[in-house]
């Protein structure tokens, strides 16, 4: 606990900040919903060539950008330091050193304006992005994380309780969606582009495996789905491993066979997840399903989920599209519930690679 001047109020007016892979991000929020600014600086571009994040890039680019989007944030929400009542920031999971440019910030500013300091799951965060200027979640949930680094679902019995009850044996699902654009050519990152493309294609012209992983588990799999579009593009690859050559590449496609690809690969990324999501129904009684994570910004995703829900007649809580990817409004918003439960925590708080949520 911080010997910090704490005062627990309802509607607290929270600084956010969220560094844990390639969006330097900050934002004001008040009373876990109203957004009274958010600014995301995207790396998109240092990353392109890649086709991939560099952890390296990231960290040094979010040190050079997480002073000004911080004071950008304040200077759009009309705010001086003292209006606040804590800062927050994303410390786990996500790239070390990036993360730790985050949490550096925050202790500083903490510790500088002598305000409370809250650590924020990411997790946590992606679920609670579809409170912000919206009403609560109603609980008990089954959460569902679909982003780039995470597939998790998740039981939610209150809004700081969360038990992890599936997750990725192998790719994350929006890995797989980049994966799927660079084996296109589409560039990165691959989810938008493969979104627009796919909306033209046909989604039955190739048939993709969907993982089931045998009939109790709530895990999920890409890699076999990712392997065979590549298979399917570039057909069978001679040799193994590194050295491995194909007979062709997507320069040989067409564009309709571009979008037929895009549109059957989406159609199995999606299954897989309305599979598991069925079944998680099966076994645990709630009234919402809640969706956060820059994949949750995909069109068939949000059509799929919505009729799903809608099927089994309980609420979808999908995030507005700018709270879709990493932000730190979510952050922001998914410290209320801790800075209501006098939940603080102090300057030994530390940046971890992997989520505590289990
Ligand atoms: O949540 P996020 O910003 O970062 C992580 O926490 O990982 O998610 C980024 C991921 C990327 O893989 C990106 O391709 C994917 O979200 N994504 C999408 C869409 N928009 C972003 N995937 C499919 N369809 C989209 N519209
Ligand atoms: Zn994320």
């Amino acid at each position: 606990m911080t010997s910090t001047r704490i005062r627990v109020i309802p509607n607290p007016t929270i600084l956010g900040i969220e560094s844990s892979c390639d969006e330097t991000a900050a934002a004001v929020v008040e009373g876990g919903s109203r957004v009274l600014s958010s600014v995301v600086a995207t790396q998109d571009d240092l990353h392109q060539r890649y086709a991939g994040v560099v952890p390296e890039i990231a960290s040094r680019a979010h040190l050079e950008r997480i002073v000004p989007v911080i004071r950008e944030a304040m200077r759009a929400a009309d705010l001086a330091y003292d209006d606040l009542d804590a800062i927050a920031v994303g410390h786990r999971p996500g790239l070390i050193g990036s993360l730790l440019v985050g949490t550096s910030a925050a202790k500083s500013l903490a510790w500088s304006r002598d305000l409370p300091l809250i650590g924020v799951d990411h997790l946590a965060a992606h679920l609670s992005a579809c409170e912000l200027d919206d009403d609560p979640i109603e609980l008990p949930a089954l959460g569902l994380v679909v982003s780039g680094g995470h597939t998790s679902l998740f039981y939610m019995g209150s809004p700081l309780d969360l038990t992890l009850i599936g997750r990725t044996i192998d790719d994350a699902i929006g890995e797989a969606f980049d994966k799927a654009a660079t084996i296109l050519g589409l560039g990165y990152p691959g989810g938008p582009a493969i979104d627009r493309l796919a909306r033209t294609g046909d989604d039955h012209r190739h048939d993709f495996p969907v993982a089931a992983l045998g009939r109790d588990r709530l895990d999920f799999s890409f890699s076999g789905l990712k392997t065979a579009l590549l298979y399917a593009v570039r057909g069978t690859p001679q040799g193994r491993g590194r050295g491995a050559t194909f007979p062709r590449d997507a320069g040989n496609l067409s564009d309709t066979e571009k979008a037929d690809f895009a549109a059957s690969f989406e159609r199995a990324a999606v299954k897989a997840l309305v599979v598991k999501i069925e079944r998680g129904f099966d076994r645990h009684e709630v009234q919402t399903l809640v969706i956060g994570g820059g994949v949750s910004a995909n069109t068939r995703l949000r059509r799929e989920l919505s009729e799903l829900a809608q099927r089994r007649g309980l609420t979808i809580r999908l995030p507005a599209p700018e709270y879709c990817v990493d932000n730190a409004a979510m952050i922001a918003g998914c410290a209320a519930g801790r800075f209501r439960a006098g939940e603080f925590d102090d300057l030994s708080l530390a940046a971890a690679t992997s989520s505590a949520i289990r």
